[in-house]
C-alpha cells in the first residue's frame, strides 16, 4: 500500500480502500466528483484540520474492513458488470419510486414547506438526464471498455478512435448529477424532516439520502477508479509492439 499524507487526493484515497468514503461521507467531504482534491484542500473548503482527518482515516483502517467491494481489484469487465447489477439497479428500481413519493409531499405539504417544491423540480430533470446517462454507459461505454479488455480492439473504434470522448462526456453529466445532489441536500437542510413531519415525508428525506450516498459510491467507482483504468489500458494497447 502507498503512504498517505494530506496531499494525497480524495479520490486515490479512497479508490485504494473504498472504507474510507464512510469517514468522508460523515464529514460530508465530496469524495466522487471532488475526488481531484487534495486531502489538505477539501478539508480547508469544510474548516477542517487535515492532519486529524488524516488520523480518522488511519484508525478506520484498524476497524474491519468495507463490506463494500474493492474496486481497484476488481477486471474492468468486473467492475463494469457490478456497477450495472448494483447501483443501475438500485437507481432502476428507487427513482421510479422516489418521484412520485416527492411529487406527493410537494403536493400536500409544499404550502407549508415550499422547498419540497424546489426538490420535485430538482429531482424530475435528475432523474431524466440520469436514466439517460446510465442508458449511455450500458449501451456504449461499458461494452467498449469490456470489448477492449478482451483485446478487441476494433470494438473500441466506434467513437473517434477512442474512448475519452465518452468518459469525458460522462464525467460532465456525473458533474449535473453532483450538482442536482448538492441542490437537494441544501433545499432539505441535509435531509432534515420538519418536527412535525409525517412518516412520508420522514421515508422520503431519508430515501434521498440514502440515494446520495449511493450515487456517491457509484461516481467514485466509476470517475476514480474504472474510467482512470480504462485510459491507461487504452493507452497501453495503443503502444506500438
Ligand atoms: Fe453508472
Ligand atoms: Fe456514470
Amino acid at each position: 500500500m502507498t503512504t498517505i499524507d494530506i496531499h494525497t487526493t480524495i479520490g486515490e484515497l479512497v479508490a485504494e480502500r473504498p472504507s474510507r468514503s464512510r469517514v468522508f461521507q460523515h464529514l460530508g467531504i465530496d469524495f466522487c466528483c471532488g475526488g481531484k482534491k487534495p486531502l489538505a484542500d477539501a478539508c480547508r473548503d469544510k474548516g477542517l484540520d487535515a492532519q486529524t482527518v488524516l488520523q480518522m482515516l488511519l484508525a478506520g483502517e484498524q476497524a474491519a474492513g468495507s463490506q463494500d467491494v474493492d474496486a481497484a481489484k476488481l477486471s474492468l469487465t468486473a467492475l463494469c458488470d457490478h456497477i450495472e447489477q448494483t447501483h443501475h439497479a438500485y437507481l432502476k428500481q428507487e427513482l421510479p419510486r422516489l418521484e412520485p413519493m416527492i411529487a406527493k409531499v410537494a403536493a400536500v405539504h409544499g404550502d407549508r414547506y415550499p422547498w419540497m417544491r424546489d426538490v420535485a423540480a430538482v429531482f424530475g430533470p435528475f432523474m431524466q438526464e440520469l436514466s439517460s446517462h446510465m442508458m449511455k454507459e450500458e449501451q456504449v461505454l461499458f461494452p467498449m471498455i469490456r470489448a477492449m479488455e478482451a483485446g478487441e480492439t476494433q470494438a473500441a473504434c466506434h467513437c473517434g478512435g477512442t474512448i475519452a470522448n465518452p468518459v469525458r462526456m460522462m464525467e460532465f453529466e456525473h458533474d449535473d448529477a453532483g450538482e442536482a445532489l448538492r441542490r437537494m441536500r441544501e433545499l432539505t437542510d441535509g435531509y432534515t424532516p420538519p418536527v412535525d413531519a409525517c412518516n412520508t415525508f420522514r421515508a422520503t428525506l431519508d430515501a434521498l439520502h440514502e440515494l446520495e450516498q449511493d450515487m456517491h459510491q457509484h461516481v467514485h467507482k466509476e470517475n476514480n477508479v474504472l474510467f482512470p483504468r480504462a485510459l491507461a489500458l487504452e493507452a497501453e494497447q495503443r503502444q506500438p509492439a
